[in-house]
């Protein structure tokens, strides 16, 4: 019988377990309102482009390297809109959602043995990549207006006491990922400012900024930095479907020119390129709005839910953006362990110490409440609660999970 081990390197590790679809309850990832994927319009813009456009689809890069022109255009205008980021058309490359800006990024920027510093609770997806790299990871804890600044400058001071300089800085800004925080403005100056005394890049990921109705976002790092050191990616994943895989990596030309030659794939799939840029062309901040109206109530939901059946044993900031609630359970409850068990009930969590540097913080949780429908969300944190319940012995008291 064929063995493919011995073939293989010691770092192809298998993937966990072969997909046996989603669960009922799902709160994890980031998925998308089903509800609100715009089909109509899509269908729309798909005839039109299929049709007057669609012959260009026979060559590869058929609008050159970058992406198609008109979205490139299209991601202009909304970066300006939104970020209050001014940019050109060279300087943003369509991806393969922003996944894809991480690896490209990690691919010139990092080998291993190389230092980053990312926020001390922050994206899966980025610590898994770093890990794999072999990247020694620095962590800042995260405040309510975002990084901790002061720390930052002391890890930048206690590196460069033993000659290292960090690759980047990668932040997640605005509607951070777990917390939900939205880093303010004087911290971004005061971000550029150490970023420009130690001389490192800042990685800025802003893939959740389309999604905030609380308060008015503040103008990306990007467009606040004079000097040229930040390398920006967003994503349409968030605001119109992750299915898509359409993201955008904005960097000024000597940086984006070092990413580009590691693009090998040909260029982003050329319809979803030209069926979003149609789309967005005529609707995108009408959906957007609708989306967040949407997002706003669901948001509303799963707190009213954790009220209810988990009562003041858990912590949580009221999210005023993105698709998450970051939960701190009570003591003595291991979310890592809670997901295995609630999982085979059918609710599926993230369990904190995978968006976390402290891996043996295993109190907290996230969940993500775009995709389930009001009547699961609370299905569903009822039936975690009754698990927990089991399980730990907490929440004690709350007659609604009875
Ligand atoms: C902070 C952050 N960056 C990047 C991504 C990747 O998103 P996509 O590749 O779908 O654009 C995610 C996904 O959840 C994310 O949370």
């Amino acid at each position: 019988m064929f063995n493919v081990d011995n073939f293989l390197h010691d770092e192809a590790l298998p993937a966990s377990a072969k997909w046996t679809g989603f669960p009922l309850y799902n709160f994890i990832g980031g998925h998308n309102d089903e509800d609100l994927i715009p089909i109509e319009k899509l269908e729309e813009a798909s005839k039109k482009v299929i049709l007057n456009h669609g012959h260009i689809l026979g060559k590869y890069n058929y609008t050159g390297p970058l992406g198609y022109l008109p979205l490139r255009k299209f991601i202009i205008k909304k970066l300006l809109n939104g970020a209050s980021m001014k940019c050109s058309e060279d300087e943003i490359l369509v991806v393969s959602g922003s996944l894809q800006a991480l690896d490209l990024v990690n691919e010139t920027f990092l080998k291993q043995g190389d230092t980053v510093i990312i926020e001390e609770g922050s994206y899966g997806g980025v610590f898994s990549r770093l890990e794999k790299l072999g990247i020694n990871i620095k962590g800042i804890p995260v405040e309510d207006d975002g990084m901790n600044i002061n720390l930052l400058s002391e890890c930048l001071e206690e590196l460069k006491a033993i000659n290292i300089v960090p690759r980047y800085v990668y932040t997640i800004p605005t509607i951070q990922n777990p917390t939900g925080t939205i880093m303010s403005k004087e911290k971004r100056i005061k971000l550029i400012e150490l970023a420009k005394k130690y001389d490192v890049p800042i990685f800025e990921d802003d893939c959740y900024a389309d999604l905030i109705w609380g308060e008015e976002r503040p103008p990306s790092i990007r467009a606040l930095d004079d000097s040229k050191r930040v390398i920006y990616c967003g994503s349409f994943s968030k605001s119109i479907a992750p299915g898509f895989r359409l993201g955008y990596l904005v960097a000024d030309w000597p940086i984006l020119s070092r990413v580009l030659p590691y693009k090998t794939d040909a260029g982003t799939g050329g319809l979803e390129q030209m069926v979003l840029s149609e789309f967005c062309e005529n609707h995108f901040f009408d959906h957007l709005t609708k989306l967040n109206q949407k997002l706003k109530l669901k948001a509303i939901t799963m707190c009213e839910a954790l009220d209810k059946y988990f009562g003041n044993t858990v912590e949580y900031k009221k999210p005023i953006g993105g698709i998450y609630v970051w939960i701190k359970m009570p003591d003595g409850v291991d979310t890592s362990k809670l997901y295995n068990i609630a999982l085979q009930e059918g609710v599926a969590i993230n369990p904190g110490v995978e968006w976390s540097m402290d891996k043996k913080n295993k109190q907290k949780m996230r969940l993500c409440f775009a995709n389930p429908t009001d009547k699961s969300i609370d299905e569903g944190v009822k039936k975690l609660a009754k698990v927990c319940k089991k399980e730990f012995g907490v929440p004690v008291s709350i007659a609604n999970i009875n």
